[in-house]
């Protein structure tokens, strides 16, 4: 890079080989460079563009990270009308499609193309000499929201169109599904949860939420994502089916879903219709049902359309998958941040093969819009990945012995007066000494993926609470053998052990005690990313909130949560405390706070192509659980996963007896534990 002539040339340079980086990593799967090599690139130009921001152009990398707050969303008008789509909602129902369509077009059999539905929001990308220059929501049909800003944050969207040795076309208008990943969305409620806000839904609601956002910085905190599977209007490129269509967006750098069928007879389509029903729970994101096209666009123009949906397509939409059981009670259960949850207590039920006890039901408001009384028989659904969900009364099974919920005037633990926040749907206990978020705060801070003392469970930590030994994070390292002896099922071997145990989790990593710590909106992974770029708890204390905002991942609401926490003089006490009692903060984080989990320290070889999911996310799914993924084979592997057409790997791992798991088995193994 030093040997650029010029700073501008460089500056071309620079986002040239940004972006085919981008697309090696999100469209192909295949980086070739670390993400440190990738970020010195990605550094450089933005030091280069700070010292000439008049060069600064639309399409650079650098203008993901969202624009200035807009006051409303502009109205864009569709060339061609987005349609919806006509339901069936089984085989026969899928099967009469096809009688009908091979009637209207007079064919003993149709090639379809079928695809799974994702469950998110439709947009469209228009594309002018290969650049992004519009992006929209379906709107009515007709007309969306301009919401450009916003998808131009979304890393799989590409900014400029890959154009391999000629222009790009001077128009395509390409569309398809903003999504967000069930791990992500279940992660992002969680947190709104534990923040006292309102959780979304489903993924459909969280993505059309995030789209539509006026200040497009939290845009670009949702981690959403896009598959295209349709164009819209195109001038000088040409599709004349899908199958092409799905073959050459890619070669543009647009995403598609790599799972799809060519279905050149009913039966396929019945088949992809089952395998799409039986992968769902182990996809990495929600889908309700499959879509089913005709291939050729000749035929797709002779079926014509109805009034709101082509007659070409059909959504298979898979069966519900509710019960109804009884509302046993209603308990509140106070949280680390001192917000009172309502939970479902259930008679037990089976839902898509789990059995569901309990649901949350987020706040008092909830319950009254749902009029949900106790006592009722209740619809319970599974949203998203596993969280079941009440979705209200049955009507007409009450027998009048049903009474209402009413959000308790003080805490059920420790009594204290229990308020609403201007603007909150939560009720919280104020009291930072309520025995039940000490708890929840200490069972945090020693938790998996903080401090992470497992000898420190619940009963212990109730004992301890409940005592007064613990009343802040700190004051577990004080406890010793005598103290610990006095305690039920404690005899001197395990209070030893538990001693031990504490003295060895004093050495920590930055990235687990600020997540430990409890920051609000600051989860494993944020306080990975924080840690490595602050390197120091002092450092990250005092960076103002412009600083933090210049770290990739952390938007406004989380940059002014760290601000506020590191302000408030309380939680200076406890980082007081703990460095007082010898807590000793490594600098640099060897690990990640999540690299424990249950496969922690397991061998993973990948061989073969993957049907569900990129290489780079089965990787990262089982980093995520402490896996380690290695590229050779040997004794020391522990699981060899093969995709299709398996290499030698898989031969070798057969002649050492090594575990080989097909793709259905991984995810198996994944989702017990995600
Ligand atoms: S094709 C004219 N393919 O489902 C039909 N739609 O209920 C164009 N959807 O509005 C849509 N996944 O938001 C198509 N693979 C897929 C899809 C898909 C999800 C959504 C889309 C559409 C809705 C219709």
């Amino acid at each position: 890079m030093t040997d650029a002539p010029n700073p501008r040339e460089e500056l071309e340079r620079l986002r040239a080989e940004i972006h085919r980086h981008n697309y090696l990593y999100h469209v192909l799967d295949r980086p070739e460079i670390e993400d440190a090599e990738y970020d010195a690139l990605f550094r450089r130009l933005v030091a280069l563009e700070a010292k000439h921001p008049e060069w600064i152009t639309p399409d650079s990398p650098t203008q993901r990270v969202g624009a200035a707050p807009a006051d409303v969303l502009a109205a864009a008008a569709h060339g061609v009308p987005m349609l919806s789509l006509d339901n069936a909602f089984s085989e026969d129902e899928l099967r009469a499609f096809d009688e009908r369509m091979r009637t209207l077009l007079n064919q003993d059999a149709i090639r379809y193309v079928a695809e799974p539905k994702l469950d998110g929001l439709s947009v469209e990308l228009v594309y002018v000499n290969g650049r992004l220059a519009l992006g929209s929501t379906r709107g009515d049909g007709l007309t969306g929201e301009d919401v450009t800003a916003n998808l131009r944050t979304i890393h799989t969207v590409p900014l400029r169109l890959r154009s391999e040795g000629g222009l790009p076309p001077a128009r395509l208008e390409v569309r398809g599904e903003v999504y967000i990943e069930k791990a992500a969305f279940d992660r992002l409620n969680r947190r709104r949860e534990a923040d006292g806000l309102e959780p979304y839904a489903n993924p459909r609601n969280l993505a059309a939420g995030s789209l539509r956002q006026l200040d497009s910085r939290v845009t670009a905190e949702r981690s959403l994502r896009m598959y295209c599977y349709d164009v819209g209007r195109t001038e000088g490129i040409r599709f004349e089916s899908q199958v092409e269509l799905l073959t050459v967006l890619p070669s543009f750098g647009l995403p598609v879903n790599p799972i799809y069928a060519v279905c050149e007879t009913f039966d396929d389509v019945a088949a992809f219709y089952h395998r799409i029903q039986s992968l769902r729970e182990s996809l990495p994101y929600e889908t309700d049902g499959i879509v089913v096209k005709i291939d050729r666009f000749d035929l797709r123009r002779a079926a014509g359309f109805a009034s709101r949906s082509p007659r070409w397509a059909i959504a298979g939409k898979f069966p519900a998958e509710q019960g109804v059981t009884r509302l046993v009670d209603i308990q509140v259960s106070v949280g680390r941040t001192g917000v009172l949850t309502p939970v479902a207590v259930l008679e037990p039920i089976r839902v898509r093969g789990v059995e569901i006890t309990s649901a949350t039901l987020h706040n008092e408001d909830e319950i009254r819009d749902k009029e949900i009384r106790i006592g009722d028989r209740v619809i319970v659904q599974r949203a998203g990945d596993v969280i079941p969900q009440i979705v209200g009364p049955v009507p007409g099974e009450r027998t009048g012995a049903e009474r209402p919920f009413v959000m308790p005037k003080t805490c059920p633990v420790c009594r204290s007066p229990v308020v609403r926040l201007e603007g909150e749907a939560a009720h919280r206990c104020l009291n930072t000494a309520c025995p039940a978020r000490i708890r929840q705060s200490v069972l945090h801070f020693v938790s998996r993926g903080a401090l992470d003392v497992e000898r420190l469970g619940p009963k212990l930590v109730d004992q301890l609470v409940d005592r007064g030994l613990v009343s802040r994070p700190g004051d577990v390292f004080r406890l010793d053998r005598d103290t610990l002896i006095g305690l039920d099922r404690m005899g001197p071997k395990s209070s030893d052990a538990l001693v031990a145990a504490l003295e060895a989790a004093k050495t920590v990593s930055l990235a687990r005690l600020l997540y430990g710590l409890g920051i609000p909106e600051v989860g494993a992974q944020t306080a990975t990313t924080l840690a490595s770029h602050y390197g120091t708890l002092e450092r990250l204390a005092e960076a103002s909130q412009s600083d933090l905002m210049a770290v990739p991942e952390v938007g406004p609401r989380t940059s002014e949560a760290i601000v506020d926490f590191f302000a408030n003089e309380e939680n200076r006490r406890t980082m007081a405390e703990l460095l007082e009692v010898g807590l000793r903060i490594e600098a640099s984080a060897p690990t990640s706070p999540t690299a424990q989990g249950p496969l922690a320290g397991k061998r993973f070889v990948f061989t073969g192509t993957l049907a569900s999911m990129t290489r780079d996310e089965a990787e990262r799914r089982a980093t995520a659980q402490g896996g380690v993924v290695v590229d050779s084979v040997s004794s020391k592997t522990d699981y060899v996963v093969a995709g299709a057409d398996p290499g030698s790997k898989e031969k070798k791992a057969r002649d050492l007896g090594i575990t080989i798991l097909s793709e259905e088995e991984f995810l198996a193994l994944l989702s017990r534990h995600e």
